[in-house]
């Protein structure tokens, strides 16, 4: 950090892949610039005006036959190059079978970290080497782009919508972390710092932060502090759906869908309960648009989580 660089750090395996694919191309559109270049060089002094070259008529079929060729070679590089970006991208969007999860929110003008624990940072993300995060993006106003460089990764973050971002920082060190989508006077002081550390400093560094409630118990809370739980717990008399057990299962709505309660899902429900009816449920649940931080929706999504695999919690 600090001075200019020419060349950027690469300090995650997804900047690795990127960097090997830009030399890639590099490497082939040189090939093929030198090609032509020489062709032109050679074809012009050969065939200069008082030269003794022969200037025969070629056939036809030899003409067409070669445009044929290099038409096909050509498109099959381009569908080539296509499939090897794309499988490396693709790649990325499968979930991984074991991730660290943070959660990211993006508000003019800071981004707000929560880690599981409860850790709590502001424009500074701390990770540690070696393992695959997964970063859960939100906004709570306007688009922001999470962009790290150092990572070669950016992330669009759309207001409604939960993005993921996944990568294995490598390299220990500190990168800088930007905002990459205009985003209103102070999108220019955006920036932070992503700090990699080794498993054992970040480990550390997790126990030296200030106690905060981790998400599930934050989410607790607030189940109970707005009101959830007078309607979605056991023994309420409103007929609301159960939750214990409801995170990554397949729901059944009213209109004879079937969606899987995902982070999404539990966040659109939440803010817009009208949308997806569970079968067999009145439309009777306000909507708490405006009445939830980012923060908050975090946090009760992590709660609702929780209640998947913990029983008792019912
Ligand atoms: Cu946030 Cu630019």
């Amino acid at each position: 950090m600090g001075e200019v660089e020419l060349f950027l750090p690469a300090a995650s395996s997804e900047a690795v892949s990127t960097d090997g694919k830009l030399l890639g191309l590099i490497v082939i559109s040189g090939l093929i610039t030198l090609l032509v270049a020489s062709l032109i060089g050679i074809f012009a002094v050969r065939y200069r005006r008082g030269s003794k070259a022969t200037r025969k008529r070629l056939p036809t079929w030899f003409s067409k036959d070669i445009e044929t060729v290099w038409t096909l070679a050509t498109a099959g590089l381009f569908v080539a190059i296509f499939a090897w970006a794309a499988s490396q991208d693709f790649a990325l969007a499968v979930p991984p079978a074991r991730s660290t999860q943070i959660h990211v929110v993006g508000k003019q003008w800071m981004w707000k970290v929560e880690h599981s624990g409860g850790q709590r940072e502001i424009n500074e993300l701390h990770v540690p080497a070696g393992e695959t995060i997964e970063l859960v993006l939100n906004s709570q106003d306007v688009i922001h782009s999470f962009y790290v460089p150092a990572f070669r990764l950016k992330q669009d973050v759309v207001p409604g919508h939960t993005q993921h971002m996944r990568f294995n920082p490598t390299e220990i060190g500190t990168y800088h972390l930007f905002c990459a989508e205009y985003c209103g006077t102070q999108h220019s002081a955006m920036i932070g710092r992503v700090v990699v550390m080794s498993k054992e400093d970040y480990a550390d560094w997790l126990t030296r932060q200030p106690e905060g409630d981790d998400l599930q118990e934050d989410g607790r809370r607030l189940f109970v502090s707005k009101g959830c739980a007078g309607c979605h717990y056991g023994s309420s008399k409103v007929r609301a759906p159960r939750l214990a057990g409801v995170y990554g299962s397949s729901v059944p709505l009213a209109d004879g869908q079937v969606v899987t309660a995902d982070d999404q899902y539990i966040r659109d429900s939440i803010l817009q309960p009208r949308r997806d009816i569970v079968a067999g449920f009145e439309p009777i649940m306000p909507s708490f648009a405006g009445a939830l931080t980012e923060g908050e929706l975090v946090s009760l999504t992590a709660y609702i989580r929780s209640l998947a695999v913990d029983e008792t919690a019912r």
